[in-house]
């Protein structure tokens, strides 16, 4: 009987002291986010997993930090911050501490291998070194300006004409993507897809790579990791069709890269050397090497532009006042009716704050990770342990108060301003931490084709919009949808008319 009682008051003090523990408690960097022993936040992360976006952007608003930490079972321990000085210490101060890592690169590895965009280390570092010197030549860029001028004028202009004049509703994201697929894979390979037929079926390397990015980045938002490993062991499911759509990228680009070979062993003219791959070819690397390479470029190029693009489209119906200044730029430019030449485009500071502040609002990389090599603590104060994800969140940023002030809802190009820009003046940008604004990240690992980015975004927003209206056909506000480039879910809608 004795002994009866005695494990009964046993089992109540146990019980009590495990009730005890099961009290959520809220994590030091984060006010509001329940954390309960072993299963840390799982409920409330499963609870907002269709809303993660908007869920982090909160959570991040309340914590004193800017930045919080989200423990879930069987997961790394994941720490968001949108906090400009923690982003300059991941990004730059501490960057050897900060790499991808093998969690992101295996979800990207059968894809990209080993390419510029999913190394670290010697293999990432050797890319940059070669790349960068690439793109600092002249040659590129006019190389890259004379495929921009001739995808505008020969095809995408004529293109949205005769669907303007055809009085067809169009999915002006769509064109964006086939325009910045044309245009990337002509820089990187040489080679012209010419997708912008809309009458005609997209490329089946189009196709291949939208697939192959579309799986590759579900492979994260699996809640067990092992699951994706698993199916693509067995060959099943999603793996299956991952593997079908990565043996075209790389068989098709294979076929180009020996094709190019060829040409460049019997001499070729110059203007076959003016594209990446030839450069890259030039520099020794083996064929899978230099086939990684050019995929990681197609990669990064192909969606980044159009998706920035198309929320600016979007913005710019909303706020007439914003396109008429854009069009008083364009119209000073292009008085002499010769359309825009190089060195317009690079003084079109207007154009230039209107994709920043689109990009500010809908940041074409939502949010981009690491993993810590070792222990370490961030400027804020919050402990960061070795394996750890940490993740820098341009989407956020956008939408914080401290970081933006209180109209940070607001779709203001001005403020990209040192003062509001008067008639007459030349308006004067200025100059902003890539900490507090890392849409292009930051730091050694800065987005190696931004200048290029802005060059064809000026160029395709300078050049349709002095020439048409673009007006979106749908009444509802469009969502934004985050994957490895985010995009606007089902297309932008619109009717073309000739100003
Ligand atoms: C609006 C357009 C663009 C945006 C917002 C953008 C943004 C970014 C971001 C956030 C990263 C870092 C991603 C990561 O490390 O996980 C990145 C890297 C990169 N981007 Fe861009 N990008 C744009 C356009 C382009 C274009 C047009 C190209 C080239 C044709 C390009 C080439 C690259 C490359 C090669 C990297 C990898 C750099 C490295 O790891 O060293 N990007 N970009």
């Amino acid at each position: 009987m004795e002994m009866l009682t005695a494990f009964l008051i046993l089992v109540i003090i146990l019980g009590f002291k495990l009730i005890q523990t099961l009290k959520p408690k809220t994590s030091s960097s984060s006010s509001n986010l329940p954390s309960y022993p072993l299963i840390g936040s799982i409920l409330s992360f499963n609870k907002n997993r269709h809303r993660l976006l908007q869920w982090y952007t909160d959570l991040l608003r309340q914590s004193p930090s800017q930045t919080i930490t989200v423990d879930l079972l069987l997961r790394r321990r994941t720490i968001i911050t949108a906090n400009p000085e923690n982003v300059e210490h991941i990004l730059k101060t501490n960057f050897y501490n900060f790499p991808k890592g093998k969690p992101f690169t295996d979800l990207l590895g059968d894809l990209l291998g080993g390419g510029i965009f999913n190394s670290d280390g010697e293999l990432w570092s050797s890319q940059r070194k070669l790349a960068s010197h690439e793109f600092t030549m002249r040659s590129l860029r006019e190389f890259t300006f004379e495929i921009l001028r001739e995808e505008v004028e020969n095809r995408l202009i004529p293109v949205l004409s005769s669907a303007g004049d055809g009085g067809r509703t169009v999915d002006f994201q769509e064109v964006l993507k086939r325009f910045a697929f044309d245009v990337v894979c002509k820089v990187s390979l040489g080679w012209d897809p010419d997708c912008l037929d809309l009458t005609r079926p997209v490329p089946d390397l189009f196709k291949a790579f939208d697939v192959a990015a579309m799986i590759s980045a579900r492979r994260a938002t699996e809640p067990v990791q092992a699951v994706w490993k698993l199916k693509r062991m067995l060959n099943v499911g999603t793996e299956r069709r991952l593997r079908e759509a990565i043996k075209t990228v790389h068989v098709s680009v294979s076929e180009i890269i020996r094709a190019k070979k060829k040409i460049l062993e019997i001499g070729g003219d110059v203007s076959d050397k003016k594209d990446l791959l030839s450069r890259f070819l030039a520099a020794g690397d083996d064929e899978e090497a230099v086939r990684d390479s050019v995929i990681s470029f197609i990669m990064a190029g192909r969606d980044t532009t159009s998706a920035a693009m198309t929320w600016l489209f979007w913005l710019l119906s909303e706020n007439n006042d914003v396109e008429k200044k854009i069009l008083e730029e364009v119209s000073n430019k292009e008085s002499l009716g010769l359309g825009l030449g190089f060195e317009d485009l690079r003084e079109m500071s207007y154009i230039k704050a209107c994709l920043c502040e689109a990009m500010r609002l809908y940041p074409p990389v939502a949010w981009d990770s690491k993993h810590a090599a070792n222990d370490d603590v961030l400027p804020d104060g919050t402990r960061v342990k070795r394996g750890d994800k940490v993740t820098y969140f341009p989407y956020g940023m956008g939408r914080m108060e401290r970081v933006w002030g209180q109209d940070w809802d607001e779709f203001k190009p001005n403020r990209w301003f040192e003062e509001e820009p008067n008639y007459g003046t030349k308006p004067v940008l200025k100059s902003v931490s890539s900490f507090k604004f890392p849409v292009f990240q930051a730091g050694p690992r800065v987005c190696i084709g931004k200048e290029m980015a802005f060059l064809q975004m000026k160029y395709v927003v300078g050049s349709v919009l002095s020439r048409f209206e673009i007006i979106p056909v749908c009444d509802n506000r469009p969502v934004f949808v985050p994957l490895l480039t985010a995009h606007m879910a089902g297309g932008l809608k619109v009717k073309i008319k000739r100003r």
